[in-house]
């Protein structure tokens, strides 16, 4: 998929703004607050209607505007597409798709396919499981949309059976209903999990060879999906075997619940365990590995999405470049092949002498070529 032209209007700190861009890698260079960030937050945007920074789409329009609009032509899928997403004060946002109204958000899914890098997702390799399992659930999910049917009802069920838990020793007829609630979590975690084992074995593959290529060879990702310590191998699982392991570690779990009054079995707890040269990432990882990894992973998303639909997602990088070294930086800026890159980064890196690609200037909310 590529990103014909970009033209914003009202939108963050830009006024009016219109450009075309390269097939291949845009490096976005400029001061700092000038509105790099804010170009790929229109690009991302375009693609669920969603920003990566706030939730509040009113903080999308400029301060001096009330109404705020983006679009973009878009090549993906075999032909050309024209997005736009107006925003405004007082009303909804309208999406329209080649000049049609649209109702909701999710008609835009499909239509500009993004994977998108920014400072928040090293959290991802350093904090805590859920942040992991988060970016598992997001890439499944825009690959299968049952997913996120799935992983929804799943929480449904989790939450239940935690109400179950707590309150059971003032209401102990609630107890009549926790195995049905356990056989329901074991079903829906059984295909959450081979889901997700599924996509972690193709994962894993790219992302240790990303990083390879990333650090010159000198390192060696691993990544490893891990879920309930009764399934030592679910990327081999089946799925009646996947149940089997859930019931039994429910079965192992049920007094400790029961004592705690906390869910402490199921997919809900699943785990992606990194180790560059077989040592723990999260522990012992270096400020660029920790970097490299999380663009590794990124980049795994983007070759999976690449094979699952036939065409490479918009790759948008914001602000990689800083503690990585000059050979992990020339990577990032002329390695990344076959799809549409868009890179931030500070002007002052000299970044004419270090990339090929095409550079787009920033300054206070306008665009130069
Ligand atoms: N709704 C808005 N209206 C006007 N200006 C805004 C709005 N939202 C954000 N800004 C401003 O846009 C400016 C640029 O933000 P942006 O995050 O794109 O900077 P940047 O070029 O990525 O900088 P850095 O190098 O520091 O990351 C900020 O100064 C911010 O205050
Ligand atoms: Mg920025």
């Amino acid at each position: 998929m590529v990103i014909k032209q970009l033209e914003l209007n009202g939108f963050r700190n830009y006024g009016y703004a219109k450009t075309g861009f390269s097939p291949g890698i845009n490096v976005i260079t400029g001061k700092n607050a000038q509105g790099k960030t804010n170009l790929l937050e229109a690009m991302y945007y375009l693609s669920g209607a969603k920003s990566f920074r706030t939730r509040k789409d009113r903080e999308l329009i400029n301060f001096l505007s009330d109404e705020a609009s983006v679009e973009a032509d878009i090549w993906g899928n075999g032909r050309d597409y024209r997005l736009n997403i107006r925003l405004s004060r007082t009303s909804r946002k309208k999406i329209t798709i080649n000049g049609v109204r649209k109702k909701t958000a999710s008609e835009l899914s499909g239509k500009l396919c993004t994977v998108l890098f920014c400072p928040g997702d090293l959290d991802m390799i350093k904090g805590a499981a859920s942040e992991r399992r988060r970016f598992m659930d997001l890439a499944i999910a825009q690959l299968r949309p049952k997913y996120a049917l799935l992983l929804t009802e799943y929480g449904r069920i989790y939450e239940h059976k935690t109400r179950i838990l707590r309150d059971y020793k003032e209401k102990p007829d609630l107890l009549e209903v926790l195995d049905d609630f356990n056989i329901k979590l074991a079903k829906t975690g059984t295909e959450l999990i081979f889901y997700r084992a599924a996509w972690c074995k193709k994962l894993s593959g790219f992302a240790s060879q990303m990083h390879r290529e990333i650090s010159g060879g000198s390192e060696n990702l691993s990544v490893r999906y891990k879920t309930v310590s009764t399934l030592d191998n679910p990327e081999e699982s089946k799925p009646s075997e996947i149940f089997k392991a859930l019931t039994e570690h429910q079965r192992q779990y049920r007094k400790v619940e029961l004592d705690s009054g906390l869910c402490l079995s199921g997919a809900h707890k699943d785990e992606l365990e990194m180790t560059i040269n077989d040592a723990a990432v999260r522990v012992f990882a270096s400020q660029g590995q920790i970097r490299t990894c999380a663009l590794s992973l990124k980049l795994a998303e983007r070759e999976i999405s690449c094979n699952d639909m036939g065409e490479y997602p918009v790759l948008l990088l914001d602000d990689v470049l800083s503690e990585l070294d000059l050979d992990r930086q020339d990577f990032m800026l002329n390695k990344i092949t076959g799809g549409q890159v868009f890179i931030t980064c500070c002007e002052g890196e000299n970044i004419e002498k270090k990339t090929g690609g095409t550079i787009i200037r920033v300054h206070a909310g306008s665009i130069k070529q």
